[in-house]
C-alpha cells in the first residue's frame, strides 16, 4: 500500500459498505443529520448536490425520510454541480429535470433556494453567469456539505482531466469517455452535448465537508487511481486527497481494487 493511501486510512475517512444501498443509506443519513443539526441551530444548510446514477438511491432515501420521518428541507439551500450546455431546462435529460424527478418534486425545499448552472445561459454572458454562481455560493457562506460522484476518468462535477486545482465555475468541453458513458441515456453519442457548465475544482474543494460516493464494479479502477495515482489534473479526483474534509463512501465493488485496508 503506498503512503498516500495509508494517510487516508489513518485519517479514517474511507468507509466501505457491503452494498450500494447500504452506502447510499449512510450518505443520506449524514445529509439528514446535517439538515437537522442546522435546523436546531436556526440555520440553513448549504448543500451541494450531484446527478448521475450514483446519487439516485441517496435521493430515494431522502425522499423516504421526508415522507416517513418528517425530514424537512425548508432550511436547505442547494447548489448543483453541473449542467449540460447547451440544453433546455425542460429537456428530459437535463440535470434540472433529473433533480426535479429524483428529489425536488418530492420534498419541501423552497423553489427559490434551488440553484443549478443553466444550460440556457446566454453564451455571450456565460462568464458573468458562472462568476455569479460562485459568488452566490460565497454569499451563502460557502457549501457546508457537498455530495460528489466520480466519473470513470476521474472527473468530479464535470471537471474533466486537465482541470486545474484552482478552477472556478466555467464552461468545459466534455471528455470523450464522459460522452460515451452518457450515450446510452441520450440514445447515441451524437446526441450527447459537447459541453457543460461545471462548478470548478476550487468551488468544490472550498466546501466544508465533502462526501464522495462511488458504487459498483465500473468504478473500481478509477477509485484505485484516485487513491494511488500521483496527485495531478490528469485524474482530478486525486486533488481530494490533499483535503482533510473529504470522506469516501464506497460499496465493496467500487473498493475492490483498493488493496488490503486496515480497517
Ligand atoms: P454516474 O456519474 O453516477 O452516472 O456514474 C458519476 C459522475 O460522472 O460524477
Amino acid at each position: 500500500m503506498n503512503k498516500v493511501t495509508t494517510d487516508i486510512l489513518l485519517t479514517n475517512n474511507i468507509h466501505i459498505y457491503a452494498t450500494a444501498e447500504a452506502a447510499s443509506i449512510k450518505v443520506a443519513r449524514v445529509i439528514a443529520d446535517e439538515i437537522i443539526k442546522k435546523r436546531s441551530l436556526g440555520q440553513q444548510l448549504v448543500l451541494g448536490l450531484a446527478t448521475g446514477n450514483t446519487p439516485k438511491m441517496v435521493y430515494q432515501q431522502l425522499v423516504r425520510m421526508h415522507r416517513d420521518e418528517g425530514l424537512s428541507f425548508k432550511n436547505v439551500i442547494s447548489f448543483n454541480l453541473d449542467e449540460y450546455y447547451p440544453l433546455k431546462e425542460t429537456h428530459p435529460l437535463s440535470y434540472h429535470s433529473f433533480m426535479n424527478q429524483h428529489l425536488f418534486d418530492h420534498i419541501d425545499i423552497a423553489q427559490s433556494n434551488i440553484h443549478l448552472p443553466h444550460g440556457e445561459w446566454d453564451v455571450a454572458r456565460l462568464g458573468d453567469y458562472c462568476k455569479a454562481y460562485d459568488q452566490k455560493i460565497k454569499q451563502h457562506g460557502g457549501i457546508d456539505l457537498q455530495l460528489l460522484g466520480i466519473g470513470r476518468n476521474g472527473h468530479i462535477g464535470f471537471n474533466e482531466p486537465g482541470s486545474a486545482f484552482d478552477s472556478a465555475t466555467r464552461l468545459i468541453d466534455l471528455h470523450e469517455q464522459t460522452r460515451t458513458d452518457a450515450a446510452i441515456d441520450f440514445e447515441g453519442i451524437e446526441n450527447v452535448p459537447l459541453q457543460a457548465i461545471t462548478m470548478g475544482i476550487a468551488t468544490i474543494t472550498n466546501a466544508k465537508k465533502i462526501l464522495l460516493l462511488a458504487i459498483g464494479t465500473r468504478k473500481a479502477e478509477i477509485i484505485k487511481k484516485a487513491f494511488q495515482n500521483e496527485i495531478s489534473p490528469e485524474v482530478p479526483a486525486t486533488f481530494l486527497r490533499t483535503l482533510p474534509q473529504v470522506s469516501y463512501i464506497l460499496d465493496q465493488e467500487a473498493a475492490a481494487l483498493v488493496g488490503p485496508l486496515e480497517r
